[in-house]
């Protein structure tokens, strides 16, 4: 079985909205399973384990949620060399107020040293969820199941 891993950290709960339209939507693609995690839960074995990972963040502070940076902060030296997670395809999602840009920014700064591969642009929503973002957040995780099950990534 192919798993894509949505990572998420949400105070409020907009991203974890935003997380869960994308879940579902890798859900409703066959052949396909979304493991649904809070970033405090999730190990390297999680990453290493997943066909592609897509992380869900708010902006905090002009950057990423605390939480998403723990988890790298755990898991990079475990995961920088390791060919597992080479090119491992991802996308980013950040649930912001009103910019964003840092959150995305800081995440991409981290991930290439992972050398993990963009496989999307990124989402960044600015303001309540609607259900526009929905929509557009389930079509991405459709979109990016499609491509690990098709081998496209
Ligand atoms: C402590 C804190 C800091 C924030 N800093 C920013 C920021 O720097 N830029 C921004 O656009 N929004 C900022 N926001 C707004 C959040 O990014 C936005 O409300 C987001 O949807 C919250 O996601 P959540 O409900 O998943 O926690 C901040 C919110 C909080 C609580």
């Amino acid at each position: 079985m192919i798993t894509i891993l949505i990572v998420f950290h949400t105070q409020t709960g907009n991203t974890e909205r935003l997380a869960r339209a994308v879940a579902q939507g890798v859900e409703d693609t066959s052949n396909i399973s979304a493991i649904f995690k809070r970033a405090a839960d999730t190990m390297a074995k999680d990453i290493k384990d997943s066909s592609a990972i897509i992380i869900c963040s708010p902006e905090y502070f002009g950057y990423m949620a605390g939480a998403i940076k723990d988890l790298f902060d755990r898991t990079y030296e475990e995961l920088k060399d390791d060919n597992k997670v080479y090119k491992k395809p991802y996308a980013v999602v950040v649930s912001a107020g009103n910019d964003g840009q840092g959150a995305l920014t800081s995440i991409e700064r981290i991930i290439r040293g992972l050398r993990f591969k963009k496989v999307q642009n990124p989402i960044i929503w600015k303001g309540g969820v609607t259900e526009e973002i929905l929509m557009k957040c389930y079509e991405f995780g459709r979109t990016i199941a499609e491509g690990v099950k098709t081998g496209i990534f």
